[in-house]
């Protein structure tokens, strides 16, 4: 008798199509095949691992996702979850599916979900480390690795919501799983964003003042703009927490060692600052 796939993979056996012809994808012995026999491995962890082949080169390590998923837990971001969660209330229809591109540990696509209880969520990122929670991260969630900039392993106008939150995007294939009165909700950092942590983490990546004009001008053949919320706080962070905060993101390189001290990052005030835009299909 063939092995069912892991409860949380079944209900997005409709969304996802097989990455290399596009066929239907079943459950088949703890994998996903298609009728041609092109078959991907369920991880023990239950995301799909539908990326094979070459590598994508771009994904968080294991340091960045520890990090990340410590620093989540401390509820410093939890304003961001409910705003996004809010945004996808406004336009979510009742038993509505998002994809959230990027998704990392799933922090938000959790926060998103247990807002909506018909709601359910596919998380897609390259990081099998990051992939390891999101598959778990909600009873309503699923996690499947892919790249971002690769064409979609999901079937046309199957998605009510994608997220893209801190995330690489791909704009045509947002469009394509997106149906028509769907909505693209996408989280930026502004350049105020942890604008005193830049000035303690020599290296730590600058936000490019031009970053918000890039932006419109990729989504702008494929959206065009709803709703944008600035949402804008200051938080306190302990020298842990601060240290976390930089391990996270593409600066951990300038911070080689487990010892913040020794780099002078001391416990601190941040400015939080963000940008979450809906976007309608053209
Ligand atoms: C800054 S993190 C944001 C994660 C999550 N959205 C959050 O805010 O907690 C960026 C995420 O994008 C993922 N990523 C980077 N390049 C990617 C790609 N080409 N395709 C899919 N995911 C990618 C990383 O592994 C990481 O999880
Ligand atoms: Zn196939």
């Amino acid at each position: 008798m063939p092995a069912l796939s892991p409860p949380a993979l079944q209900p997005f056996l409709d969304l996802l199509r097989c990455p290399v012809c596009r066929a239907c994808l079943r459950p088949d012995r703890g994998a996903l095949r298609c009728p041609a026999g092109h078959t991907f491995d369920i991880a023990r962890q239950g995301y799909a691992g539908l990326l094979t082949g070459a590598r994508a080169t771009s994904g968080d390590d294991v340091a960045m996702v520890q990090a990340r998923n410590r620093f989540l837990s401390t509820g410093t971001y939890a304003p961001i979850r409910e705003a996004l969660a809010q945004l996808t209330a406004d336009v979510l229809p009742d038993r509505g599916t998002i994809v959230d591109a990027g998704c990392g540990t799933g922090y938000y696509l959790a926060g998103v979900l247990d807002q909506l209880p018909g709601a359910r969520g596919l998380g897609l990122d390259t990081s099998v480390r990051a992939l390891r929670s999101a598959a778990r991260v909600h009873r309503r969630a699923a996690a499947a690795s892919w790249d971002v900039f690769r064409p979609f392993p999901l079937a046309d106008e199957v998605a009510d919501v994608v997220l893209d939150v801190f995330a690489p995007r791909n704009p045509s294939e947002f469009h394509r799983v997106l149906r028509p009165t769907g909505r693209l909700i996408v989280v930026r950092p502004t350049d105020r964003h942890l604008a005193e942590l830049r000035g303690q983490v020599p290296g730590m990546v600058t936000i490019d003042p031009a970053k918000e004009q890039r932006l419109q001008h990729t989504l702008g053949p494929f959206f065009e703009a709803a709703e944008t919320q600035r949402l804008e706080y200051t938080a306190s962070l302990t020298r842990q927490e601060a240290a976390d905060l930089v391990r996270m993101t593409p600066s951990a390189r300038h911070l080689d060692d487990a010892n913040p001290a020794r780099h002078g990052l001391l416990s601190c005030q941040v400015t939080v600052s963000v940008l979450a835009t809906s976007y309608r299909p053209r």
